[in-house]
């Protein structure tokens, strides 16, 4: 007999029907914009409060409890939640997320039936992206998904070292300077040392010149050092910005070095026909990033690395210990991945494609790009707001208001981004751009309409007139 105490048990089925009421009022609210973001209420900053509780209560009070407190959270599911690289929290990927959570299936080891939904779901994602992956898996996110990549780019250049350690050897990484500094992390904890990251100038379109980098690894090669990778960004988090993979993938095999595509934002966009020819040279490279959890759509945590060469990553990872069965016919993922228990994320994305179809999501990501010369276009016409001189490449379009006599340009910036992310009607997040101050919204949402593209330059506008660096 289960433990009383930590059962639903008769409570189950009212349990289920009002989470489900919370989630349908939610799903519906996201339709829409808000005009404004709820605040938290005195009510709420007291449950937050609370000390631990030694006995439970009603759990469809905890559900409102719950519900309420992410209802005055910021959500990127919200229509004009435009900072960062936010995504939509994909209604199946939220009953996706409930379904493997109630099974609490663990990918450490041959799971059956999961594991090889697991599979399918790479297979379906590299045919999907138009890359033609051996293997891959699942991870929290595109940083662990680019150390994953690096680890076993590192295995290749120098082998062994998993077990020997780098004593010696003076590994080094090549990436465009505005790559996402997750790089720069796997540097880091893979004891190549973020020192060696060798951080490559970008061209007028803000993308990784391929000249230098094969000047750099020519350097480094003469003076000993021992290149591990390439990592080419397809659509950099300042702008969008996509190197030139083909450039890049010749520059790789020249110096036979591994060439890795941390797509983690931008990926998707290479299924979208009028962009694919951005991402010539993708199915030259060894591994690739991408984030379902962006540009997918799906709900966090759901990234997953692709490679091509399916011993590698087993040449990296493989243990054998006496209390880890070795069975089924695939490597088991423990033997292809950097963490041991693994819940089932590809199970959201499985489900986006099952419910939807890979033409929907294809369409939806396309649309976001359009959003995007949109917002361009409309910026550039509008007195005062000021644009980056090329077009956007992907769904990033900083921009920034500027009124005529402003003293202060990114004093101003700042305050107006301060004012937006206040009133709630958008949200949108700062970036510095050149040493300049920019707001920097990125459309990764499949709710975004035209009509919210229109709200951001109107609610922009609004707010700037009335910030302090105008009037002292
Ligand atoms: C290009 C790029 N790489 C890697 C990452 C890291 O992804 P995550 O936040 O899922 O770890 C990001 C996040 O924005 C990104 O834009």
């Amino acid at each position: 007999m289960s433990h009383p105490g930590l059962s639903l048990s008769t409570e189950r089925a009212g349990a289920l029907h009002h989470a489900f009421e919370r989630v349908l009022g939610a799903w519906n609210e996201f339709d829409h914009a808000r005009e404004h973001e709820t605040e938290i209420s005195p009510q709420l900053h007291k449950l937050l409060e609370s000390p631990l509780p030694d006995t439970g209560m009603d759990v469809t009070g905890v559900i409102d409890q719950a519900a309420d407190i992410l209802d005055a959270s910021l959500a990127q599911s919200r229509p004009r939640y435009f900072a960062f690289i936010g995504s939509s929290g994909l209604e199946v990927g939220a009953l996706a997320d409930l379904l493997a959570a109630t099974y609490d299936t663990n990918l450490a080891v041959d799971a059956r039936a999961a594991t090889a939904l697991e599979w399918q779901a790479v297979t379906w994602l590299a045919s999907f992206l138009g890359f033609p992956a051996q293997t891959g898996n699942f991870t929290s996110g595109g940083t662990l998904s680019n150390i994953t990549a690096l680890a076993s780019a590192r295995e290749r250049a120098l082998p062994g070292s998993r077990s020997t350690g780098l004593a010696g050897a003076r590994p080094t990484l090549y990436c465009s300077r505005e790559a996402h500094y997750s790089i720069t992390r796997a540097a880091e904890v893979l004891g190549i040392g973020s020192n060696f990251v060798r951080a490559i100038e970008i061209d007028g379109e803000r993308r990784m010149r391929a000249d230098r980098t094969r000047e750099a690894l020519a350097r480094d090669l003469a003076e000993g050092y021992s290149p591990v990778a390439i990592i080419a960004t397809a659509g950099t988090t300042l702008t969008g910005a996509i190197d030139p993979l083909d450039e890049l993938a010749r520059v790789a095999r020249e110096f036979n070095v591994w060439l890795h595509v941390d797509g983690a934002y931008g990926l998707p966009a290479a299924a979208v026909d009028a962009r694919r020819a951005l991402f010539t040279g993708l199915e030259e490279a060894d591994s690739v990033t991408v984030d379902c959890h962006k540009w997918m759509f799906v709900p966090k945590a759901c990234s997953a690395v692709l490679v091509k060469d399916l011993g590698s990553l087993a040449r990296t990872f493989s243990h054998d210990e006496a209390y880890m069965p070795h069975e089924g016919e695939h490597y088991n993922a423990v033997d292809i991945t950097l963490e041991y228990s693994r819940p089932l994320r590809a199970l959201k994305l499985w489900m986006a494609f099952a419910v939807h179809g890979a033409s929907a999501v294809r369409e939806a990501v396309g649309i976001n790009c359009d959003q995007a010369q949109m917002l361009y276009d409309w910026a550039r016409v509008r007195p005062h707001f000021e644009t980056l001189t090329n077009r956007p490449q992907l769904s990033i379009v900083p921009f920034r208001v500027v009124p005529t006599g402003c003293p202060d340009p990114d004093a101003h910036t700042s305050e107006l981004c301060a004012r937006l992310q206040f009133d709630g009607r958008v949200y949108v997040s700062p970036a510095t751009i050149d040493g300049e101050i920019w707001l920097r919204p990125c459309f990764t949402n499949f709710r975004t309409t035209a009509s919210d593209v229109q709200a951001l330059l109107d609610v922009a506008d609004e707010l700037g007139r009335e910030c302090s660096t105008l009037h002292g």
